[in-house]
């Protein structure tokens, strides 16, 4: 990307000063102290310019130096990153080694600035979409389905069948011997509900402008590396959710979520109940929202299908025509949730379920829907 006039030092400054104030105080330390003296450190912000603002510059720099530790564990600015030592060092300590760090690889950090893009894959939201799709064969009255999901990442939302939950008090589902275990926290009076067995998959395709490949270890460590430090499980869980994937990757198609959707749908053996999942993705498709939701009606009008969607209120659609209680919840001002949401697609048009909300990662549900 050729840098522009306006995506200098101040625009990473005001997207620090952002993400300062509003995301790194609640919920990674380190980058809290790190960002309250970097945003008066020109030198150092002038490794992440060249980027479009909405490509979160600051965050690019950040994720390009966990890249570059990631492979060099040893480095003392490491002992800051609790995934990378046992007794991670105080946060406000850290900024002197951070400045040294950034500025000796000051080539390197601005190469991967430039040519990368912020990439995340929560396994844990699984727990928070599973129990949408296990409705789905009884919603279309098949026994399997065929899953197609939009926006994958790496995959590891499509083996969702393929995990154990522990929901605590509320139950368990999944297979129980499952070398990934996802636990979530259950709020509110209803219990999700918990299918006994798992959805029957009979198959399977992702789809991404962006795949990463879970055997190429670069892409991974970028991955790893675009999770905030201090973030509790979530890197363990990707580790792990990544080395199981290894085994047998899922299928994932680079391309555009409206261009290329009806291709994929297309290729759903006619036996199986067509269900198509989007995970965080209608936030980042912008002017692509619509058609895409257009897309899937239309397809929907000539074979049914079923559309789980799980997403933030800024992103999902339709939210205008959501029940009360996520009305209710836009009014308040404090949307701390994402929302789960089943769609019918049907010739008789588009029926939605506005199921739960949950935390932003997957580490709560509230299941608002009447009980099943
Ligand atoms: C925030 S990530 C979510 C990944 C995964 N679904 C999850 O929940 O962990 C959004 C994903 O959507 C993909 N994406 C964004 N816009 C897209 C588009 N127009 N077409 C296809 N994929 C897109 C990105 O490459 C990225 O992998």
């Amino acid at each position: 990307m050729d840098p522009t006039p306006d995506d200098g030092v101040e625009v990473s400054r005001m997207v620090l000063a952002h993400l300062a104030k509003h995301d790194f105080p609640t919920r990674s330390p380190l980058y809290a102290a790190i960002a309250r003296e970097l945003l008066d450190d020109d030198e150092v912000l002038a490794l992440a310019t060249g980027v479009a603002w909405h490509e979160l510059p600051p965050m690019l720099l950040l994720a390009a130096v966990r890249h570059l530790l990631i492979a060099a564990p040893t480095e003392p600015l490491a002992a800051f990153h609790a995934d990378l030592t046992e007794n991670p060092r105080p946060p406000e300590e850290a900024y002197p080694l951070f400045r040294e760090f950034a500025l000796r690889h000051g080539d390197e950090i601005t190469a991967l600035v430039r040519s990368r893009a912020i990439q995340t894959n929560e396994v844990l939201r699984c727990a928070c979409y599973m129990p949408a799709v296990a409705l789905v064969p009884g919603a279309l009255g098949t026994a399997e389905i065929g899953l197609v999901d939009v926006g994958s990442s790496a995959g590891l939302g499509m083996l969702l069948d393929h995990y154990a939950y522990d929901y605590g008090a509320a139950g368990s589902a999944g297979p129980a011997g499952a070398p990934v275990r996802l636990r979530c926290e259950v709020r509110g009076e209803v219990p999700p509900p918990l299918a006994a067995a798992p959805p029957r998959i009979a198959h399977r395709v992702g789809l991404d402008r962006a795949p990463v490949d879970v055997r190429d270890p670069d892409a991974t460590r970028w991955l790893r590396a675009s999770v905030w430090p201090g973030q509790g499980s979530r890197v363990g869980l990707l580790l792990g959710a990544l080395e199981a994937a290894r085994a047998d990757p899922p299928r994932i198609v680079a391309g555009d979520a409206v261009r290329d959707l009806p291709a994929l749908l297309d290729e759903v053996p006619p036996e199986l109940g067509v269900c198509v999942t989007t995970s965080v993705v209608l936030t980042y498709l912008g002017s692509e929202r619509a058609a895409f939701a257009a897309a899937l009606e239309e397809a929907g009008r000539r074979r049914p299908m079923a559309w789980v969607a799980y997403d933030t209120t800024h992103g999902i659609d339709r939210i205008e025509d959501a029940p009360p209680w996520v009305r209710a919840l836009m009014d308040s001002g404090k949307v701390d949730c994402a929302l789960v949401r089943l769609s019918l697609l049907t010739a008789a048009g588009r029926e939605d379920r506005w199921l739960a909300r949950s935390g932003y990662h997957g580490e709560w549900i509230e299941w608002m829907d009447a009980p099943v």
